[in-house]
């Protein structure tokens, strides 16, 4: 087969000054000449940093990885771009998943660079990534940082998802103060990312589903020496890649995308998921819409027992046979015949997988719940849609009316959740506006809002929440999110009041504020913005541009991709 030249030989190629000058400034980093010789140069995308926690292994991960790409004949170079650690950033990580898209974007383009291995760890790290890279379209491998091993307290495992819980019991004095700190420091005890199907790993198995990574990037612990071997083999296959040209495109056609729906409801896999993978599609160019989700994961059953919606941890995912032994489960349902980037189809990738532990990997047959996935919900309430996770809600929930408890934006929810005048009983709704992607800004991860402490006494653990905003993937509850469009952009979710009637029917797929067109119409009439547009800088690049959650909340003007060319590239 003839080789294309390398893209990289367009700066390292070069004669005379500007070749110089491209290969100089990379010599006093103490390359050997031959590595700007035509070797294949592979860009290791770093999210290394201390302020993003679950990737603070990385710098170990991308050794390995340069290990298996001078094995396999090319040239490493690592480099770092804006990483967003969910637990710090404020407002919210999400805000800034478009910005970091943009940096990747521009990185891979703008340098003389073949192929990429995208390490990818907390939340956000993995979508702003990948749509990065997707808009350029290069030959692309991503590895996850792997899961923290399961924390233990007071001889109980524990996990992210337990925040809540202890939330809630620290509410109602159930624990002390010094046993909160306590549990702090047992919960995440090893690197990695959340140990639950949260949404970094809910973000890992879409990785993999989608047929990006080798097999069983999803579940080895981040602190598992295999993680590191996936690492090194990985660097050795992206060199492949390159000598192929399998970009991006090749392997994300809509039948992976597919995949990734069917086996996300089977995970009981974050509600985030849906908003990124709507970005990715949109940033690769697959049609995808909201329905999608709906369609393809209804009646998949959930065949993975890990929380939120079972009990287990990825790391017991991991020894129970990895997602390839899940995929086999389910092959019926999957587009076995896509292709990944080890050049094998997934059903080639998990021919031989078997699961060693049915208490964690469940069948078609004999699933954990008979329903998972991601239900859309419409009506006058969420023209556009929302979404609502069943395996984390209360089933006796899931058909319900009740009256609205009615906050205006986050601030007020805090100021009166607790009141104890709140006019409230276990049977109502509680509704949040204004937490959406304009609104917020960059829909926060509120929607799960702790119940009310006169509630929680009354020993009800769970009641509709209703809003514009997202969920943590560590999150549980009967909780619709997503509400398109949102309260900020007029949607009608601005215009309820406490008192009304809302029903929720997650079986039919409704949603419904029972207040009649006229009376919204008087409401519409005498409706506010409240919205604040920031003056300057990205924020007001977002709140101009970023589109409502049923599209993605990516920004309009960064749908699709420019590609690897550069316009103009002399010095
Ligand atoms: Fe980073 Fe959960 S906080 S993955």
């Amino acid at each position: 087969m003839e080789q294309k030249k390398l893209r990289s030989q367009n700066w390292f190629g070069r004669k005379g000054k500007d070749g110089f000058i491209y290969r100089a400034w990379m010599k006093n980093q103490g390359i050997p000449p031959d590595m700007l010789e035509g070797k294949p140069v592979i860009g290791i995308c770093n999210t290394w940093s201390e302020l993003t926690p679950c990737n603070g292994h990385f710098r170990e991960l991308a050794e390995a990885v340069k290990k298996g790409v001078l094995e396999a004949g090319g040239f490493p170079v690592e480099f770092p771009v804006m990483s967003l650690g969910e637990t710090l950033v404020k407002p919210t990580a999400m805000l800034y998943r478009n910005l970091v898209s943009m940096d990747v974007e521009e990185s891979i383009r703008a340098n003389p660079l073949d192929g990429v291995v995208l390490l990818c760890g907390c939340d956000k790290t993995t979508p702003s990534l990948i749509m990065g890279a997707c808009s350029v379209n290069l030959p692309t491998l991503v590895i996850s940082g792997g899961p923290m091993l399961k924390g233990h307290w007071k001889g109980k495992d524990i996990g992210t998802s337990d925040v809540w819980r202890f939330d809630a019991a620290s509410k109602l004095g159930e624990i002390t103060s010094e046993e909160f700190l306590e549990a702090e420091a047992c919960m995440a005890r090893t690197q990695g990312h959340c140990a639950v199907m949260g949404t970094a790993s809910t973000m890992a198995v879409m990785v993999e589903s989608l047929g990006l990574s080798l097999p069983n990037n999803a579940a080895i612990p981040a602190a598992d020496a295999r993680r590191k071997v996936l690492s090194q083999l990985s660097g050795r296959r992206i060199v492949e890649m390159v000598r192929q040209q399998v970009v991006l495109s090749d392997i994300l056609g809509r039948p992976a995308f597919e995949n990734a729906i069917r086996v996300n409801a089977a995970l009981g896999g974050s509600t985030n998921f849906v908003i990124h993978l709507l970005a990715i599609a949109g940033r690769i160019g697959v049609e995808l819409c909201l329905d999608d989700f709906d369609v393809l994961s209804r009646g998949i059953p959930l065949l993975a027992n890990i929380q939120p919606s079972g009990q287990h941890y990825m790391e017991d995912l991991y020894y129970a046979g990895g997602l390839p032994a899940l995929l086999r489960e389910m092959q019926t349902l999957l587009h076995t015949g896509a292709m990944t980037v080890n050049g094998r189809t997934i059903g080639q990738n998990i021919a031989q997988a078997e699961v060693y532990n049915r208490g964690i990997i469940g069948t078609l047959q004999e699933p954990f719940k008979p329903e998972s996935g991601i239900v859309v919900v419409r009506g006058n309430l969420a023209p556009d849609g929302a979404v609502i996770k069943p395996s984390a809600a209360s089933p006796h929930l899931l058909k319900h009316a009740g009256k609205a408890v009615v906050f205006e934006n986050i601030e007020d929810y805090h100021l009166r959740v607790d009141d104890p005048d709140l006019v409230i009983d276990k049977d109502s709704v509680l509704v949040l506006k204004n937490v959406g992607p304009r609104g917020y800004p960059g829909m926060a991860e509120v929607g799960n809002m702790t119940l009310p402490k006169k509630i929680l006494e009354q020993g009800v653990s769970d009641m509709i929440r209703i809003s514009d905003g997202r969920m943590s993937g560590t999150g549980f509850g009967t909780v619709v999110l997503h509400v398109s469009p949102e309260a900020a952009a007029g949607g009608p979710l601005a215009l309820v009041r406490n008192g009304d009637t809302i029903r929720l029917d997650a079986h039919q797929g409704l949603l419904q504020l029972e207040v009649s067109d006229a009376e919204l119409a008087d409401r519409r009439a005498s409706w506010q913005p409240t919205e604040k547009i920031q003056p300057r800088g990205y924020v007001y690049l977002y709140q101009h541009h970023v589109e409502q959650a049923h599209l993605g909340a990516d920004m309009d003007f960064l749908k699709g991709g420019s590609g690897s060319q550069v316009s103009r590239d002399s010095h």
